[in-house]
């Protein structure tokens, strides 16, 4: 059976091209859970996200270089498949080369903005498939800043703030909210948003990046062991690559090896090791999304019905030959979404937990 984190990526998808045709479709993407990524500007979310994929493929660069929301769908395949991505904008073509991954993104990011650094709450869509993640859907979005930087526009502080909030705010977003280690959690942007909207903290994974860099001396053992700032979920410590790594062009395999040397040697975090890392944030975070996921699939199974219904008065009404090419568009979408039916009915009653991995 076809994982449920691959099937809601497709229904996501599905949503997504049929744009905002009736009101239950966006309902339907709306009450999908995902995963949002929240943080200050270099707090290290970019390479939290690439440590969690294992390539490198996001744009770099000092500023704003998240400039629109990315929802990135990551696709367990069979061992010994060869890792590819897919843009939903470009459904024929894989990318093989990575490098060509950050190009697109960074195109895509102009083409919506221009070039002179504004932000755009246009998604763009990126499916990577290899045998070497885990199922999950992680959206990332433009870091928070205090400052405009130089051709930017005052309000972008403002519209980057709203944009983030217009996210979590919903109450099926799952947050991770990304803080360094080498700075004052009183002052983490992410932790200050994502108090507002989730004050009890249930649905926050705090992370903390930076642990290598924190002063000689210091520790972040209160924090994460739930002291310091409390969370319903445990705090996950990350180490990830320095710009001196990324300069000297360390690799993925390499630096997942040393962040492990980094916690497993650790004076201070060694009795957390088994806990702390960018392959354990991975996996946590899959399995609490598919679980997340699994506790709505009778909400999400009658918007579904929901929707079929709303699609098939679309088809009986679309009758004149100019609107050929929505009722085919339609069609697809409706099929889809019947076919969704069945396989999350069959996920309910009994299919295998966890589904396929
Ligand atoms: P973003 O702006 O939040 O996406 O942050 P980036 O992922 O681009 O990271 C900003 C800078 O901090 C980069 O130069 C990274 O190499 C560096 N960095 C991020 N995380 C860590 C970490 O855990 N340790 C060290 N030493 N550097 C890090
Ligand atoms: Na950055
Ligand atoms: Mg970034």
């Amino acid at each position: 059976m076809e994982s449920l984190i691959g099937l809601v990526n497709r229904l996501q998808n599905a949503c997504t091209l049929l744009g905002d045709y009736g009101s239950a479709v966006p309902t339907l993407w709306e009450s999908l859970p995902s995963v949002v990524v929240v943080g200050g500007q270099s707090s290290g979310k970019s390479s939290v996200l690439e440590s969690i994929v294992g390539r490198d493929f996001l744009p770099r660069g000092s500023g704003i270089v998240t400039r629109r929301p990315l929802v990135l769908q990551l696709h367990k395949t069979e061992p010994r498949v060869e890792d590819y991505a897919e843009f939903l904008h470009l459904p024929k073509q894989r990318f093989t080369d990575f490098s060509m991954v950050r190009k697109e993104i960074q195109d895509e990011t102009d083409k919506m903005t221009g070039t002179n650094r504004r932000i755009s709450p246009v998604p763009i869509h990126l499916t990577i498939y290899s045998p070497n993640v885990v199922n999950l859907t992680l959206i990332d979005l433009p870091g928070l800043t205090k400052v405009a930087i130089e051709g930017q526009p005052e309000a972008i502080v403002r519209d980057i703030e709203s944009m983030v909030r217009s996210y979590i705010l919903k109450p099926n977003c799952i947050i991770l909210a990304i803080t360094p280690a080498n700075q004052d959690i009183a002052t983490s942007d992410a932790i200050k948003l994502s108090k507002e909207v989730d004050p009890l903290g249930e649905r926050t994974f705090g992370v903390l990046t930076k642990l290598d860099l924190m002063d000689k001396g210091t520790n972040a053992v209160d924090i994460l062991e739930g002291r310091a700032y409390q969370l319903r979920h445990p705090w996950v410590g990350i180490v990830n690559r320095s710009q001196a790594d990324i300069n000297n062009k360390v690799d993925m395999v390499a630096a997942r090896q040393r962040e492990h040397e980094f916690f497993a040697t650790s004076l201070d975090y060694s009795h957390l090791a088994g806990r702390m890392g960018s392959e354990y944030l991975a996996k946590l975070l899959s399995k609490h999304l598919e679980a997340e996921i699994k506790a709505r699939i009778p909400a999400i199974t009658s918007l579904i019905n929901h929707s079929i219904d709303e699609l098939e008065r679309e088809m009986s009404h679309i009758g004149n030959p100019v609107a050929v090419d929505a009722a085919a568009q339609l069609y697809t979408i409706l099929e889809l979404c019947r076919a969704f039916e069945r396989v999350f009915k069959e996920h309910l009653d009994g299919g295998r937990p966890g589904g396929d991995r």
